[in-house]
């Protein structure tokens, strides 16, 4: 039996593997989010060095708090809300001013304020069920202030990269062996129709990881490692990083 996303992290044993194997040091991720930390930063510095106002953040999928604990010293007000209430139990020890919230969006969408200034959503998009990606995207449009509000959205898995050879054969074995892996890609075309959809124009795009995640798991780590540093960013080959992060404003 498929198990929904929405039920995926709730396991203890998920959320476990999640913080001390997905995101444990050495891992592919890890490398991945040394990188993107100090974009997702800058985006934050900037976005608040523009305003007069105070900025109140929403981490939706906040998930264990890893970007959750990185933004909300930025902004003046954060939230961080995931269906999950092992993830939350983590991030509860990692988030040090953020209201942590439990619940789904859609069934209680009282659980949201009414306008956040900053949405950010890391790795839910490409994994989520295709039909909950507009409808979870156009409830986060009726909730962020338009038109200077922003939606930091990643999707940690470009099918227009190098690593998609890796993927194809991946799925042709996942065929015989059933592990549950999750293995989705979308390009950047896809992403931008369906933020555009949802009433989101892209107004930056950052691009993390240029060479095959296999690598990493060779000798030649280190130097996969510092000529993905020196490609990522903003750049013309964003087009072509595995993991993707997209500043929207709403339209
Ligand atoms: C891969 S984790 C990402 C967590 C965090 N955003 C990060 O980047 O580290 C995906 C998260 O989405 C949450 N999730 C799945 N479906 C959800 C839904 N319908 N509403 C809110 N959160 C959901 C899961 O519980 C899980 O914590």
């Amino acid at each position: 039996m498929t198990i929904s996303y929405s039920d995926r992290f709730r396991q203890k044993d998920a959320v476990q593997s999640y913080d001390s194997k997905e995101y444990g040091s050495g891992s592919y991720s890890t490398a991945i989010w040394q990188l993107q930390r100090p974009v997702i930063v800058r985006v934050l510095k900037d976005f608040r060095r523009d305003r007069t106002e105070p900025v109140r953040l929403l981490d939706f999928a906040c998930g264990t708090g890893r970007v959750l604990a990185c933004l909300e010293r930025l902004v003046d007000s954060a939230e961080g809300i995931d269906v999950s209430e092992n993830m939350v139990a983590v991030a509860r020890t990692k988030c040090a001013k953020a209201r942590l919230l439990v619940g789904d969006i859609l069934a209680s969408p009282e659980l949201l304020q009414k306008n956040y200034d900053v949405i950010s959503c890391f790795r839910f998009l490409l994994n989520v069920e295709p039909e909950m990606r507009s409808r979870v995207l156009r409830r986060l449009r009726e909730v962020l202030c338009a038109p200077a509000g922003r939606l930091l959205v990643n999707v940690h898995g470009n099918s227009r990269s190098l690593r998609h050879p890796a993927i194809v054969w991946r799925r042709r074995r996942e065929r015989a062996e059933k592990s549950g892996a999750m293995l989705n890609e979308m390009s950047p075309a896809e992403t931008k129709n369906l933020l555009r959809e949802n009433g989101f124009q892209v107004v930056r795009q950052f691009g993390f990881g240029i060479l095959p995640p296999t690598l990493y798991r060779t000798p030649l780590r280190q130097a996969a490692a510092a000529v993905d540093r020196s490609l990522a960013g903003n750049h013309w080959w964003n087009d072509w990083s595995i993991d993707m992060l997209f500043v929207c404003s709403p339209f």
